[in-house]
């Protein structure tokens, strides 16, 4: 089928859910996607932040065909499995955690730990049911996960909605303390806010807020979905923080691009849930497991860090130099590791077309930020590579 054929078919059967860019995958090597006509894409959107290791990884891609050969691709949590168990030490130690649910997406997650926090509530009194989220998060599409997203287009068209959340400003601490009363049980926040812009949080409110749990006994929920697995230059964001949460929600780059998502515990968390408050058919799946343990064992050894850390420094200076080069199309650069945004005056959708025409792949964030979370695996050339493009593509639209 060529390419017109495939994209008249797509738009025909896939539910009209997103605004597609008129291109058609089939393959991948490292930081490059090819389309159906043989075209090479380099890729800067790294699936929204979910091949952390790039496509077709040799280590990745031998983890899940040992897998396939084995012929267990899936039990039911009824038992245990090999590559569960492994997955859940291996996560665990990384993270720093204690204990691990597993499930297939970050809004799942998110509903795992939203549920996990009202039950912790709820055993402390039965009206302490109020969770305190962020303006400008973004948590997912389920319903617990939209109504936590302090966003109101996520909302619109969708109520009504599960009652008890409250929204404070991100980085406002006092915010936060306003909105903290006898029937809170949590507070959850983006340590990097991603969809809403790729806004990093300050040291001093993470510390804040993880005091004001301390203090009033809340449980601190931290969503990794989407800078945590490496990205941010650590294994988790937390870590470049040093505030560490009692949940810990991840999915995206979690099992290297096979759909998985989990939810960590520690200390009061651990034991909230019993047999029978929660559950996912699909939650340790053994072929999303082998996914994660090959993440675990590359995010384990220091050098890919450390490679993330410096590729984004590098990125970074070359965006402020984008910033310099033309102050009227873009004003700054925020992030940490390798996500990454360059705020803008235009719609980012201008300049996402423009870099697409030029065969760079990049996405927007919020609505005035390019964003940038390309595969961990990114070289300085694929930088640079990626940079002339931008370039050209921002002087298209002086
Ligand atoms: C921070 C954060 N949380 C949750 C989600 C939802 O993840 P999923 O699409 O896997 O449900 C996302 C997705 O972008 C995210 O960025």
């Amino acid at each position: 089928m060529d390419m017109q054929e495939s994209l008249l078919q797509g738009k025909q059967y896939l539910l009209d859910t997103y605004s597609q860019v008129p291109v058609v995958f089939t393959r991948g090597k490292g930081c490059i996607l090819s389309d159906i006509e043989g075209n090479d894409y380099l890729d800067f959107v790294g699936g929204i932040a979910v091949n952390a290791l790039g496509y077709g990884d040799p280590g990745l891609m031998k983890a899940l065909s040992d897998v396939l050969e084995s012929g267990l691709l899936h039990c039911s949590n009824l038992y245990f499995n090999e590559q569960a168990i492994k997955a859940a030490k291996g996560i665990c130690a990384l993270a720093e955690m204690d204990r691990v649910f597993f499930c297939n997406s970050g809004a799942e997650a998110n509903e795992a730990a939203l549920k996990l926090a009202r039950k912790f509530g709820h055993q402390r009194s039965p009206s302490r049911t109020g969770i305190i989220t962020m303006v400008h998060s973004f948590h997912g599409r389920t319903y617990g996960a939209i109504t936590a997203t302090g966003q109101d287009k996520y909302h619109v068209n969708f109520d009504p909605l599960p009652q008890g959340f409250s929204y404070a400003l991100f980085n406002d601490l006092e915010s936060v303390k306003a909105l903290v009363n006898e029937n809170t049980c949590a507070i959850m926040v983006e340590p990097i806010q991603g969809e809403g812009g790729i806004i990093p949080a300050d040291q001093e409110f993470l510390q804040g807020v993880k005091a004001l749990c301390e203090e009033h006994d809340l449980l601190l929920i931290f969503d990794e979905v989407q800078c945590g697995m490496g990205r941010s230059g650590k294994p988790f964001a937390y870590q470049t923080y040093a505030v560490k949460p009692d949940i810990l929600t991840l999915a995206k780059a979690l099992s290297g691009g096979v759909p998985a998502g989990a939810m960590l515990t520690q200390g009061k968390a651990n034991h909230v849930f019993t047999p029978g408050d929660h559950a996912a058919t699909f939650g340790g799946n053994a072929l999303a497991m082998a996914g994660l343990n090959e993440m675990v064992s590359r995010l384990g050894t220091t050098s890919l860090c450390k490679h993330v850390e410096d590729m984004g420094e590098y990125l970074r200076s070359k965006l402020e130099g984008l910033v310099k080069t033309y102050p009227t199309l873009c004003t700054s650069v925020r992030g940490k590791g390798l996500i990454n945004g360059l705020v803008l005056t235009v719609p980012p959708r201008k300049v996402v077309d423009a870099c697409f025409k030029q065969n760079l792949l990049v996405a927007s964030a919020g609505y005035d930020v390019l964003r940038f979370v390309p595969p961990l695996i990114v070289s300085e050339q694929e930088i640079d590579k990626a940079l002339v493009i931008l370039d050209k593509a921002l002087a298209s639209l002086l």
